[in-house]
């Protein structure tokens, strides 16, 4: 009994040090390296409304790890459009000006750093006002009635418009001729025009 541990032990202490010499360091295949490629975000664009944040996904990439990631954007957003360099999650803050941005990603790892072009979009919406939105609107199809010193208020005044936004929401909403419908015996406005005073209200009724 006793002689046959001794041998298996002899023969396990052999297949061991076999091992270990096949797995001898220098003889290691050597690393490849590939430059970053492929890089996409999906999706590649973000809307918001100016004075609210958002963050992109984590881009899709190929190429050896790790890869780090920087940005520039045109037109420049001054420093309110950042990346996360570990991630390349882009972060859209609150400060950002309206507008819409191009954000151009430089992936690098240690073979090399590639360029990707307008590889993600950010819009950002300046909200409704009153003064460029609202008053053409009401000038061009409330103002004949809707006068100073005449009998209805004049909506094209800020403060008049802004302390009566719901009557004239619910006015222009109504069935065209019917009872209390503005413009009074006149045409519907337009969708997009009856969105827009909509949209006013939903952007806090800013004057400009
Ligand atoms: C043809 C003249 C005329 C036009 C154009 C007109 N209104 Fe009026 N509006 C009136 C008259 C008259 C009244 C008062 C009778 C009533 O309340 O229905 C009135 C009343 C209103 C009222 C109720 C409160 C108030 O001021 O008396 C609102 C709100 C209103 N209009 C909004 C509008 C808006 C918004 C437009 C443009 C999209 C518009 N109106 C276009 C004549 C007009």
């Amino acid at each position: 009994m006793r002689k046959y541990s001794l041998i298996s032990l002899t023969l396990l202490l052999f297949a061991g040090s076999a091992f270990l010499s096949s797995c001898n360091p220098d003889e290691e295949t050597p690393v490849v390296t590939v430059k970053p490629s492929d890089l996409s975000y999906t999706p590649n664009t973000v809307s918001i409304k100016e004075g609210s944040s958002a963050t992109s996904s984590a881009p899709e990439v190929q190429g050896t790890a790790p890869i780090s990631f920087s940005i520039t954007t045109a037109p420049d957003a001054g420093g309110a459009i950042t990346v996360d360099a570990s991630t390349g999650v882009i972060t859209v803050s609150e400060t950002t000006a309206a507008g819409t941005y191009k954000v151009s990603v430089d992936a690098s790892n240690s073979a090399g750093s590639t360029s990707f072009t307008d590889a993600f979009t950010v819009e950002v919406i300046a909200p409704i006002n009153f003064t460029d939105d609202v008053a053409p609107i009401v000038s061009a199809s409330c103002s004949p009635c809707h006068v100073d010193g005449g009998a209805n208020t004049n909506y094209g005044v800020f403060a008049n418009a802004e302390s009566n936004a719901n009557f004239i929401i619910d006015r222009i909403k109504r069935d065209e001729g019917s009872a209390g419908f503005m413009p009074l015996n006149g045409t519907k406005l337009s969708d997009a025009d009856i969105a827009t005073i909509e949209q006013w209200k939903e952007d806090g009724l800013k004057e400009n």
